[in-house]
């Protein structure tokens, strides 16, 4: 499969009839769906419809029964989650180091991919003051276009939940992600806040080289900012389309009306 040059893939992410049983409940069934390169696709459905558990399939953190997932050309099918972190597609809350107790520029910096310290140059000092210069550098880039650059110096644990979900994405995008999973990203925010959140992260795109899978619940206020939208419930794709395809199918305004 081409995963390089002008032959990569339209799609950063395919799986192909992935199953995941937990005793006798098939919480994802036979889901196979695309994710489109440098576009926000969204997952939704209802509670227990088998979104975060599709997610927790497809990067590593839970094994599947059955079916293929493809990463960036690459089949990935049950590779262990640091190996799919280190391919470039994140799930934000797998990003390591604890956080709380660091600034928000701290935060990004140990997330920062460091080529690692060679050998010879590690004792000049020179050379290590310019890799910090440009870390630093990176860092406020990353936080400037996630609204967060005004607050670097504040302790993460002084953010609200919006901002800390930004944090996450900025730290996400310090580890040169590819794909970045987000799983319900304006859960628990102020409404007035979700949106912005999603218009932060679909301003990301232009950006950087970056691709998000939301999974979202909350289809009132998430779907506009949606390039391509699937819907599950019960462990199953129920729909797939535009956002206003999807808002417009019988079969979702079903699944939603009767929650
Ligand atoms: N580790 C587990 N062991 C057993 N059952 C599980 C496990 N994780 C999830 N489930 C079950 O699998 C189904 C899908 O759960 P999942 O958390 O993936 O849904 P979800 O779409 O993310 O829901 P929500 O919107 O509430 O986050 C549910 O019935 C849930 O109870
Ligand atoms: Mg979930």
């Amino acid at each position: 499969m081409q995963n390089s040059g002008m032959d990569r893939n339209r799609y950063i992410l395919e799986t192909h009839n992935l199953l995941k049983r937990f005793g006798g409940l098939v919480a994802v069934n036979n889901v196979s769906l695309k994710v489109e390169r440098n576009k926000v696709t969204m997952l939704m459905g209802p509670n227990g419809a088998g979104k975060s558990t599709f997610v927790n399939v497809c990067t590593g953190v839970l094994k599947p029964d059955g079916g293929k997932v493809i990463f960036d050309g690459k089949d990935i099918t049950g590779y262990p989650p640091h190996e799919v972190y280190r391919l470039g597609f994140v799930r934000t809350f797998q990003i390591p180091e604890p956080f709380m107790g660091l600034t928000v520029l701290e935060n990004v910096l140990v997330a920062l991919k460091n080529p690692g310290e060679h050998p010879l140059k590690a004792p000049i000092k020179m050379f290590w003051i310019k890799e910090e210069e440009k870390n630093i550098e990176r860092a406020f880039e990353i936080l400037e276009s996630v609204g967060l650059d005004n607050q670097w110096d504040q302790v993460a644990s002084s953010l609200g939940a919006g901002q800390l979900k930004m944090l996450e994405v900025a730290r996400a995008l310090a580890t040169d992600a590819k794909l970045i999973a987000l799983d319900e990203p304006i859960g628990g925010t102020d409404p007035k806040y979700a949106g912005d959140i999603l218009s932060y992260i679909r301003g990301l795109l232009d950006k950087w080289d970056v691709t998000f899978l939301l999974i979202e619940h909350r289809i009132d206020i998430a779907l506009p900012y949606a390039d391509y939208v699937y819907v599950m419930d019960r462990g199953t794709l129920i729909a797939e389309g535009l956002p206003d395809e999807v808002a417009n199918n019988p079969k979702v305004i079903e699944v939603y009306i009767g929650e």
